[in-house]
């Protein structure tokens, strides 16, 4: 955190929250020492803190926030909204529409639903899954990040004391009192490991209910999967009769219709959210009709009563699709060519400034590493106590230099950036680097 300002409000205002939220925060990704950053307003890429200093948000609220802030279409699309009403039980037609919109991105997503979370569109896809093949149990990757549902979280934090062997990751439940049963429906497979992630869902063919990956997973390392790794599982579970549930929560706004695209690749289920909210709480399930009719109660193949109050409530959907709407190709390919410049600039100062450091990412989001090979799965990207402290330094330092960064020290571009803030991030990792490289 800034030493050069007056940091008094924000100080008073974290001895508040100490006492009535845990740690201060409602999610964990707030906290920073001393204390956390307070907003008060943004706008386009930049965000103002209550001391009046003002910021560029790379963050974008964890990626969610694809033209960053207070974009006057969002606002007056849910302005409008909000005087006609905010929910309802019944059905609205903006949802069709945003789902028509979303469609026409990808034509795979032939029935979706839409929750309220990331978190509950993969919870949902998995029980989608579950009751399409009556089968029970699910793969993901190690270290993978899936959201909060208890059988996504096997293995998301896992460590060198507990993570066991490469080719067979232990399964490691995330919270204290995760039932075992719950833990004892999860394969965890190695990332980018063909032979090692093949070899273990063989071992449960007849079980196995879906994959989930995400094709560039951030905890992971924000590295794209292997192409011929995701061909791989989608063979597989063609084969096996199991689905394949991609998780684009971040990755959707890599390509027009999503990262999958890229890939060549048509999973059965596609997990959506972030993004497809224009800013507000969303998720969505799309995928395969025939699969998502276990949802439908007017077919014979409905199995899965599923109700949510906020689901599809019209300031979401409405926002997301103006968000998307305003996420044309051409706003895609702008965003992913200002990010690869971004990517190539910084990896010109990594080799000037001789630091051991990488950059990984595609489309319009990138990390840096402060290691010397971009990695390739969780153990890779992994960072030791003494390379978790370079990567904090890094990480304030860029804060004093007005750059806000996703804690990973990843960044997510927004449509209102520009060359300008491009050449201020580079700056401040020049800075950073040459500041890492005189510590030694
Ligand atoms: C890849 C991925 N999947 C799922 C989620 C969960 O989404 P939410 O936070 O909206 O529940 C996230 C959130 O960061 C994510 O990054």
């Amino acid at each position: 955190m800034s030493t050069h300002v007056d940091v008094t409000r924000s100080a008073a205002l974290y001895e508040r929250a100490l006492r009535v939220l845990p740690g201060g925060v409602s999610r964990n990704a707030a906290l920073n020492d001393p204390h956390p950053l307070y907003v008060d307003r943004g706008e386009g890429c930049r965000l103002t803190d209550v001391e009046g200093v003002t910021r560029i948000d790379f963050a974008n609220n964890m990626a969610s926030l694809i033209h960053g802030h207070a974009d006057p279409d969002m606002v007056h699309m849910v302005t409008e909204q909000l005087r006609r009403g905010t929910a309802f039980n019944v059905a609205t037609e903006i949802e069709i529409r945003c789902a028509e919109h979303l469609r026409l991105r990808n034509a795979g997503f032939e029935k979706m639903r839409f929750v309220n979370s990331g978190t509950e569109a993969l919870m949902v896809g998995v029980k989608v899954a579950r009751a399409f093949t009556g089968r029970p149990m699910i793969a993901k990757a190690e270290g993978a990040y899936h959201g909060g549902y208890d059988y996504l979280e096997v293995s998301q934090v896992s460590t060198p004391a507990n993570w066991g062997s490469p080719d067979e990751p232990n399964r490691v439940p995330l919270v204290r009192g995760t039932p075992q049963s719950a833990v004892d429906e999860v394969v965890v497979v190695p990332f980018n490991n063909i032979d090692g992630t093949i070899a273990l869902l063989d071992r449960v063919k007849d079980k196995l209910a879906c994959v989930v990956m995400d094709l560039m997973p951030h905890r992971i390392g924000l590295n794209p999967a292997d192409p011929a790794y995701i061909a791989a599982i989608r063979d597989w579970t063609t084969r096996h009769g199991a689905l394949l549930l991609i998780d684009e929560v971040i990755t959707f706004r890599a390509c027009y219709g999503g990262l999958q695209q890229q890939y060549g690749v048509s999973p059965d289920l596609t997990a959506l959210g972030k993004m497809i909210g224009g800013g507000f709480p969303i998720g969505a399930i799309a995928g395969r009709a025939e699969v998502m009719d276990v949802l439908n109660p007017r077919s014979p193949r409905y199995v899965f009563p599923h109700s949510g109050t906020f689901s599809a409530n019209p300031i979401s959907v409405g926002a997301g699709l103006s968000a998307m709407e305003k996420f044309d190709r051409p706003a895609v390919d702008r965003l992913n060519a200002l990010a690869r410049g971004a990517i190539t600039r910084i990896e010109e100062i990594i080799r000037k400034t001789g630091i051991s450091a990488s950059v990984t990412g595609s489309g319009s989001m990138f990390r840096v590493h402060l290691k010397a090979t971009a990695p390739r799965n969780y153990r890779e990207a992994y960072l030791s106590p003494a390379e978790n402290k370079r990567l904090q330094a890094l990480l304030g330092h860029m804060f004093d230099e007005r750059i806000i960064l996703i804690n990973s020290c990843s960044a997510a571009l927004s449509t209102p950036m520009t060359e300008h803030d491009i050449d201020t991030l580079v700056a401040a990792f020049r800075t950073g680097f040459e500041k890492l490289v005189a510590m030694g």
